[in-house]
């Protein structure tokens, strides 16, 4: 999974957006800063992965035709709206309080719907298999026993089923078909002849789709084809798959209670300062419904390093063992003089990991509500790019020359980004092989 909360103006007004970032930001710099990112991303996630990008009202419309572009609008899955906050005053005319998280798939065709289904939902449905589990590979739970009250309508629904030993059961009552066989029926006298759930016709076809179970029982309230209590119980199946498909999930209440104001209690908690953090709750819960419990989450407009407390805090929730990756360009600011990855997003992760600040100070305020939550950090300081010099103001993507490769130009940067992908990953194994081989693998 990937969450990205890209760097959009402060007032995000295309080119005269204002930003509280150094590098203001405009909409051309946005779209054209993301497109070769998004690219690669998209190359990055797992054939069934899923990718997040938070943003505002006002550049929704263009970065979702960007998106579009990218992933496809065949894979655009939502954009979901969260409620930024309560109060306040700020807007002309109207006062916005909503955002908005656009929902992509790299490619649907490798998503099972039944992945998408509220884990909560899911826990209920494990537990239900677990209660009424009755064999066949756990592909379904055992529903209602299928029958009624005779009502005026139902006079078609008295009829003889046939059990697995071939004798027949017929619901409780005083009338029996003549014929003594699968499907006979007759027309039930009064309340006391009680009917099953569906019309015989129905009966068949829904026999013939394997949709009954039948199970031995000294309670079965059925009677055999002699007028006497059967030894048989019936009930419908309910397939998993079905199941699911009823409990697909309603984003929108999942983020419920992820106002940014929350988001910056829990970064001020550890002494830090950081303008307009996304809260820990908002992409928990994308991850609820989108991650497993060993996928990796990649943020590479980390920020203060939300996403990675996300993931701490959701392994520890649910035990998972999700890995995270986050990238964030060292800006300086007035409060970071270090840049922001130093200042702000390391020091947030060392603090809820193990406790302490890289000064062995602690952070009282969070560790009073807040277990630290272990795990181990790598941080990288990323100074050239890949094997070669970067020329200012290029991509490396810009940089490589495909020709001195055998290739003819590629016209678009995503050809480019496509090559480099798949090619870098064979290079990087073989260059990794050959230094082990010679005894250099630090
Ligand atoms: C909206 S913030 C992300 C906040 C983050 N989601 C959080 O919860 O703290 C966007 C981030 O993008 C970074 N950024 C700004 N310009 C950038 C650029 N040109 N390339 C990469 N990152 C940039 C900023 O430093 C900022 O940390």
């Amino acid at each position: 999974m990937i969450y990205i909360d890209p760097p959009y103006g402060k007032d995000s007004m295309g080119e005269f957006a204002k930003t509280h970032y150094n590098n203001a930001i405009t909409r051309d710099n946005l779209l054209s800063m993301l497109y070769p990112r998004l690219t690669l991303a998209r190359e990055l996630l797992a054939e069934d992965g899923v990718l997040f990008c938070s943003i505002d009202d006002r550049n929704q419309a263009y970065v979702k035709c960007l998106f579009d572009e990218v992933f496809g609008e065949e894979n655009f899955v939502a954009t979901i709206s969260r409620v930024t906050k309560k109060g306040g005053n700020k807007g002309d005319y109207i006062k916005p309080k909503n955002d908005f998280i656009l929902m992509y798939f790299k490619n649907k065709e490798f998503v099972s719907k039944e992945y998408y289904a509220l884990e909560e939902k899911c826990e209920k449905i494990d537990k239900w298999l677990e209660e009424f589990f009755l064999g066949e590979n756990r592909r379904f739970i055992k529903g209602e026993i299928p029958y009624r009250s005779k009502l005026e309508s139902r006079t078609n629904q008295r009829y003889y089923i046939e059990c697995p030993d071939k004798s027949l059961i017929i619901p409780p009552g005083n009338v029996f078909p003549e014929i003594k066989q699968d499907g006979a029926k007759v027309t039930p006298l009064s309340n006391d002849d009680k009917c099953w759930t569906w019309s015989v016709e129905r009966y068949l076809q829904e026999k013939e789709n394997n949709r009954f179970y039948f199970y031995e029982t000294d309670k079965s309230p059925f009677l055999n084809q002699n007028g006497e209590k059967s030894k048989w119980g019936i009930c419908k199946k309910i397939f998993q798959s079905e199941i699911l498909d009823q409990q697909k999930i309603f984003l929108t209440t999942l983020i419920d209670n992820c106002e940014n104001s929350q988001a910056t209690r829990e970064v001020d908690s550890l002494y830090l300062s950081f303008s307009y953090p996304k809260p820990v709750n908002l992409i928990k819960n994308l991850m609820k419904v989108s991650s497993q419990k060993d996928s990796i989450i990649l943020d590479f407009f980390a920020g203060s390093g939300t996403t990675g407390h996300a993931v701490l805090a959701l392994n520890k929730e649910d035990g998972g063992n999700r890995k995270f990756i986050l990238c964030q360009l060292n800006e300086k600011t007035d409060t970071t003089p270090n840049g922001i990855a130093y200042d702000v997003t390391a020091k947030r992760l060392k603090r809820i990991m193990t406790g302490e600040c890289y000064d062995g100070t602690k952070p009282e305020k969070w560790l009073e509500e807040n277990e630290p939550y272990g795990g181990s950090l790598e941080v990288y300081d990323i100074d050239s790019v890949a094997n070669f010099e970067t020329t200012a103001g290029q991509t490396p993507f810009e940089v490589i020359d495909e020709t001195l490769y055998g290739k003819e130009k590629f016209s678009t940067v995503k050809e480019k980004i496509e090559w480099v992908c798949s090619n870098f990953e064979k290079t990087q194994k073989y260059l990794e092989e050959s230094d082990l081989n010679k005894g250099r693998g630090d």
